[in-house]
C-alpha cells in the first residue's frame, strides 16, 4: 500500500471532488440522500464552490495516495456550536483499509480544532453496516434525533 495521507481539498481540487462525489452516487445510490441523474443536472455543487472560496465552516477533506484523490468527507457547521460531517467515500477499491477511519478521525480533529467544543453529528442510513460499524468505532453513538420520524436515517453523535 502507498503511503495515504489526508488533507484539506485546496481550491485546485474543486473540480475532482465533483467528480468523485458524483462517482459515490453513481456507484452506491443506497448510501446518501442525493440522486446521481439529479446530481449530475446542477452545474456547480455548492461544495465545490466553497472549496474554491476556502469557506471556513464548511469544507471538505481528502484521503489522497500521493496524487490521487482515494475519498472524501464533508463537514458542515450549523448552529449552536453543532456541526455535521457528510459525503463520506472511499473509493472502492480502497475499501476495508483503514482509510475511511483514517479521513473520518482528520475531519474530527479539524473540526474540534477550528470551534472548540463543538458537537459533531452524522447521519447514516439503516442497513449501511459497514458505515455504522466504522462511526461507531471512530467514537460515535446512536441517539434520538429531535427532527426525525420512524422511517428516517439514523442519526449518531460524536462523544469526546
Ligand atoms: C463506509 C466507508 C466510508 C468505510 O470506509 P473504509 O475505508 O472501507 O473503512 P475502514 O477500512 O476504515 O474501516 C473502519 C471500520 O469500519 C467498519 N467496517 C469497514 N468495512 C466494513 C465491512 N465491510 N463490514 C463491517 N464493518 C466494516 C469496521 O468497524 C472497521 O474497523 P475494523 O477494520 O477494525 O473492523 C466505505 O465503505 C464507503 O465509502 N462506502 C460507500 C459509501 C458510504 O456508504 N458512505 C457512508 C455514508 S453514511
Amino acid at each position: 500500500m502507498k503511503n495515504i495521507n489526508f488533507r484539506k481539498l485546496l481550491p485546485e481540487k474543486s473540480k475532482i471532488y465533483r467528480t468523485i462525489r458524483l462517482e459515490s452516487l453513481e456507484k452506491f445510490p443506497d448510501s446518501f440522500g442525493a440522486n446521481y441523474q439529479e446530481a449530475l443536472k446542477i452545474e456547480k455543487f455548492p461544495m465545490e464552490s466553497h472549496i474554491e472560496k476556502q469557506t471556513r465552516e464548511r469544507f471538505v477533506f481528502g484521503a489522497f495516495t500521493d496524487e490521487e484523490l482515494i475519498g472524501i468527507c464533508s463537514f458542515v457547521k450549523g448552529e449552536d456550536n453543532t456541526g455535521n460531517i457528510y459525503q463520506m467515500y472511499i473509493k472502492k477499491e480502497f475499501q476495508g483499509k483503514n482509510i475511511g477511519q483514517g479521513l473520518l478521525e482528520a475531519v474530527i480533529d479539524e473540526a474540534s480544532h477550528t470551534f472548540h467544543g463543538i458537537e459533531i453529528l452524522l447521519e447514516v442510513t439503516p442497513g449501511n453496516d459497514k458505515a455504522y460499524k466504522l462511526y461507531k468505532k471512530a467514537g460515535f453513538l446512536e441517539i434520538k434525533s429531535p427532527t426525525t420520524e420512524n422511517i428516517s436515517n439514523i442519526t449518531m453523535k460524536y462523544q469526546v
